[in-house]
């Protein structure tokens, strides 16, 4: 049998770092089913030309052919376009990806990373501000602009079953419940409980007690997080404080250019790099393409592909590590091309 990998480069340096990801999931032979790449289309590029983001062969094809996916990045305007909603946005929400999770690792101090930085931050990807229900009306002193937060406890008891089943695997065995229910306290409240409800519950039996359970307030967190990151494990967070604390935790390492994530549900996973689609260096052909390498390796692990997931691991680390085929954002002078190569030779 076949390994379908869906590739959505969308835009930007997308189009540059999906590639390289693509050579090396190749690269790992036999110790993945052999793959087979299906090339798809979505993002702000497909929607001037089309008038669609997302189109509908993209949505079903991942649905009906695709085992996972692996998506680049796109280039969504901060204005608003009449028609155009943020393909990401829709795909995490069509194939239920509940879960986005985001590991940062230090592997190298050198290169501008925190020493022993190696935690996971683990969001909730489908409600909280992001429910996307804004509205804006006249009010006495000017105009005034309501947003609707959403917290479930179904989706609380889902996010929270993913992060103490990662936390249970991980050597550690801390998680953190990120919130704000001094304040928030019926939604936080609800998160909160829900999560910390989730050893109790009769499906469990036992499973998780070996992991130890902290709180933080979502300020404090990202302030302890700059003063003693190697406190943190695995953190978990409703949507917008998940967002935040994942990108505060990716200035950690140094560069955006070396930070994976999956969208994960219990029926699919999608691959993406963090960053953006970086018009200021895209077509220079320097984009960092470790981050979706390290997105691909995150995707197998997933799938429980372990041993391809930690070559391809290993691989990332050791270039880092010896610093010489770097792209600029890592202070290097190398190519995308080059730093590909340069795994590859690692594998
Ligand atoms: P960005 O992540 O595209 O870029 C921020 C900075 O990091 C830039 O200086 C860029 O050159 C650098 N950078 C990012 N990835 C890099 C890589 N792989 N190698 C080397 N340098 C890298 O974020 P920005 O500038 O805020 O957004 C640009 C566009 O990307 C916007 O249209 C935004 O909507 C979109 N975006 C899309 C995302 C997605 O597809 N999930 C996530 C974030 C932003
Ligand atoms: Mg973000």
């Amino acid at each position: 049998t076949s390994l379908k990998i869906g590739l959505i480069p969308a835009d930007g340096i997308g189009k540059e770092v999906i590639p390289a990801a693509k050579e090396a999931i190749i690269a790992l032979g036999s110790d993945i089913p052999k793959p087979e790449f299906i090339d798809l289309v979505a993002g702000w590029e497909c929607f001037t030309r089309t008038g669609v983001a997302l189109p509908e062969e993209t949505l079903e094809s991942l649905k009906e052919e695709c085992d996972c996916a692996l998506f680049g990045s796109v280039s969504s305007p901060s204005r608003k376009v009449v028609g155009y909603s943020s393909p990401i946005v829709s795909l995490r929400k069509k194939l239920d990806l509940y879960a986005n999770i985001r590991p940062v690792v230090s592997v190298a101090p050198e290169v501008g990373q925190k020493p022993s930085v190696d935690l996971v931050v683990v969001r909730e990807n489908t409600e909280c501000l992001y429910v996307k229900q804004e509205k804006l009306t006249d009010g006495k002193h000017g105009k005034e602009a309501r947003a609707t937060r959403v917290i479930t406890e179904h989706a609380s008891r889902k996010i929270g079953l993913m992060a103490f089943e990662l936390a249970n695997s991980r050597p550690r065995k801390h998680l953190t419940i990120i919130h704000k229910s001094n304040v928030l306290s019926i939604t936080d409240g609800l998160f909160r409980e829900t999560v910390r409800a989730v050893p109790s519950l009769p499906s469990i039996s036992g499973k998780y007690d070996g992991v130890t359970i902290a709180e933080q307030l979502v300020d404090s967190a990202v302030y302890r997080l700059f003063r003693e990151p190697e406190i943190f494990d695995v953190m978990v967070a409703p949507n917008l404080y998940g967002d935040i604390l994942s990108d505060a935790a990716a200035a950690l390492v140094g560069s955006l250019g070396l930070i994976p994530s999956i969208n994960a549900g219990d029926k699919f996973v999608m691959g993406e790099p963090v960053h953006g689609s970086a018009p200021d260096i895209e077509s220079k052909g320097i984009a960092n393409p470790l981050a979706s390498i390290r997105s691909a390796a995150l995707m197998l692990r997933h799938l429980g592909y372990t041993k391809g997931a930690d070559r391809l691991d290993v691989a990332v680390d050791r270039v880092i590590r010896e610093g010489k085929v770097l792209t600029p954002d890592l202070k290097g002078t190398s190519t995308t091309k080059e730093v590909l190569h340069a795994v590859l030779g690692k594998l």
